[in-house]
């Protein structure tokens, strides 16, 4: 499926980190599942991009800026579980994936599993302390993941 059907069919109401969760491992093929999780994770990093400034107080805290961010890099994620077929363990296009996603699947899918949670969390807060107090377990969720899956870009 290309990038473009792929967006398409994305639902606004997909939860963050994908639906359902559970990795199928299948669906996407090679270079289309790479670009398709790295679009992803840039939604992730903008979502960051957000709540940082907010979190560090450098810009006031905003509950709907941080919703819609959430939301809005939920949707980018929707078809998570399409993103990693063991033929896009490399592609044509660079792929930071680390194979240990395709040796400890469980593994994999519990480090997915914790940032989705830390970012519900961090979305059903009212107000800034709660924000504050949640926002941490998002940025363990996904160093958590990077650290074991990611390789660091040079
Ligand atoms: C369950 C694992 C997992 C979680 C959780 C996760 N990431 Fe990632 N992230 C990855 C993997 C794997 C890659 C490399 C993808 C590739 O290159 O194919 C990546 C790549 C990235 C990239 C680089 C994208 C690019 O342009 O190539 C950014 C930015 C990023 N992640 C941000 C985040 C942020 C911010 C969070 C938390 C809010 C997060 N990630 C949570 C696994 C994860």
């Amino acid at each position: 499926m290309r990038l473009a059907t792929l967006v398409k069919t994305m639902t606004a109401s997909a939860a963050i980190l994908g639906v359902g969760i559970t990795v199928a491992y299948a669906a996407l093929s090679g270079d289309d599942a790479i670009k398709a999780r790295q679009e992803c994770m840039k939604g992730q990093g903008k979502m960051m991009g957000v709540a940082v400034p907010m979190m560090k107080g450098e810009k006031p805290y905003d509950a709907a800026a941080v919703t819609a961010a959430i939301d809005a890099a939920g949707a980018g994620c929707a078809n998570w579980a399409e993103f990693w077929p063991e033929d896009s363990m490399k592609g044509t296009v660079e792929t930071y994936a680390k194979p240990e996603i395709w040796s400890d699947k469980a593994g994999f899918e519990a480090a997915g599993n914790k940032s989705y949670t830390a970012m519900q969390a961090l979305k059903t807060t009212a107000d800034e302390a709660a924000f504050k107090a949640a926002f941490p377990a998002v940025g363990d969720g996904c160093q958590g993941c990077h650290e074991k899956f990611r390789r660091p870009k040079e």
